[in-house]
């Protein structure tokens, strides 16, 4: 059996981003459980504001076929989401809402398994973004979300220099989480064979 392919990505491609020095921590401990990890920034994948006038006149920006493909090629995902305003970013939000307009190819949604996590500078984590955030995988993108999340809370002071999680507690949380999502992409019912 191949090796689970995992996307990786942020909501967030600030430079010093946290939920980007979440992302690629996750990234890392997927690598160490031989997973085959891609580290995406949305970044390389810049697309306007949604717009339906811009999709009429112009069609699915390209980026977005791009990025559906990419992700057809997974057996799961893990995004690290900042709140904003108790919610999703509209950096993520745009990107989801530009690939469900892909209508060519089937579903890249459905097939494979997400894992949520969020760093912020506040207390709660960012955790009452992912609750939204999973709504619309969930309820709007028809995709299977783990029920477990990461929030890690003041995060500003989370990472060691090394970009590991200092708090035991949140590290083996993460932990968990990405070996998880490895056992759940490895066993849901799709092409990985
Ligand atoms: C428009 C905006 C709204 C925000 N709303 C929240 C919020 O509701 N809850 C929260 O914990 N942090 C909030 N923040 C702070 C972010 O969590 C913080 O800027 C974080 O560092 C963003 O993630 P990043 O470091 O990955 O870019 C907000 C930031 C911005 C710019």
């Amino acid at each position: 059996m191949r090796h689970p392919r995992i996307l990786v990505c942020s909501g967030s491609t600030r430079s010093g981003s946290l939920n980007g020095k979440l992302a690629a921590l996750a990234a890392k401990r997927l690598a160490i459980l031989d997973a085959e990890v891609t580290l995406l920034s949305l970044k390389d994948y810049p697309l306007p504001i949604y717009d339906g006038d811009l999709e009429t006149t112009g069609g699915v920006p390209e980026n977005a076929r791009k990025l559906k493909r990419l992700l057809e090629g997974q057996d799961g995902v893990f995004l690290a989401c900042p709140e904003y305003n108790a919610g999703i970013t509209p950096l993520l939000k745009n990107m989801l809402d530009w690939i469900s307009r892909v209508k060519e190819t089937g579903g890249a949604f459905t097939n494979k398994v997400f894992a949520l996590g969020s760093a912020s500078p506040g207390v709660f984590g960012g955790m009452r973004g992912l609750i939204g955030t999973r709504t619309i995988l969930e309820v709007g993108l028809g995709a299977m979300v783990l029920p477990q999340m990461i929030p890690v809370a003041r995060a500003a002071s989370a990472f060691d220099e090394t970009g590991d999680l200092i708090d035991e507690r949140s590290d083996g949380q993460l932990d968990k989480l990405v070996e998880e999502l490895l056992r759940v992409s490895r066993s849901y019912p799709h092409k990985n064979g």
